[in-house]
C-alpha cells in the first residue's frame, strides 16, 4: 500500500538527530492517515487520531526546540525567521488540535493533506538551509 507521507532521501539534511526526528514525524502524519483510514471503514474508531495528533503536536514541540538550539549553537544566520516560521506553525497545529479536543471541528484529509504540506516544505525550504550553511561554512 502507498504511504500518505513518502519520505526522500534527497530531505536529509546529514544532521542525524533532526533527521531523525523529521523521520518521526513523517511516520506519525502516516499513522495518522491510517487510523484515519480504519475510522472510515470501521465506525465507533472515531478519537483513534486524536491521541495522534497529540503525540504530534508533542513532539513538533520537542523537535522545533532542539531545532532552534541547533541553530543557537552553529550561529546560523537566519535563526530569527526560521524561529518565526516554526512559532507560526505550531500555533496553526495547536488551534487544529484544540478545535478538534473541543469537537468544533473533525480530522478529515483535506486537514491532513495540508498538514503533510506544511511539514514537508518547512522541511525543504527551511530546514535544508541549514544543512546548506553549514556545509559552506
Ligand atoms: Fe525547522
Amino acid at each position: 500500500m502507498k504511504r500518505f507521507l513518502e519520505w526522500r532521501d534527497d530531505w536529509y539534511l546529514g544532521i542525524d538527530v533532526i533527521d531523525q526526528q523529521h523521520l518521526r514525524l513523517v511516520d506519525l502524519v502516516n499513522r495518522i492517515a491510517q487510523s484515519m483510514e480504519a475510522a472510515e471503514r470501521q465506525s465507533g474508531a472515531e478519537g483513534a487520531s486524536l491521541e495522534l495528533m497529540l503525540k504530534l503536536q508533542d513532539e513538533t514541540r520537542c523537535h522545533f526546540r532542539d531545532e532552534e538550539a541547533f541553530m543557537h549553537d552553529h550561529d546560523y544566520p537566519a535563526q530569527t525567521s526560521h524561529h518565526r516560521e516554526h512559532a507560526l506553525l505550531q500555533a496553526e497545529l495547536r488551534d487544529l488540535v484544540r478545535e478538534i479536543v473541543e469537537e468544533k471541528r473533525v480530522l478529515d484529509f483535506d486537514t491532513l493533506i495540508s498538514l503533510k504540506h506544511w511539514l514537508i516544505n518547512h522541511v525543504i525550504e527551511s530546514d535544508l538551509e541549514i544543512a546548506r550553511y553549514l556545509e559552506k561554512r
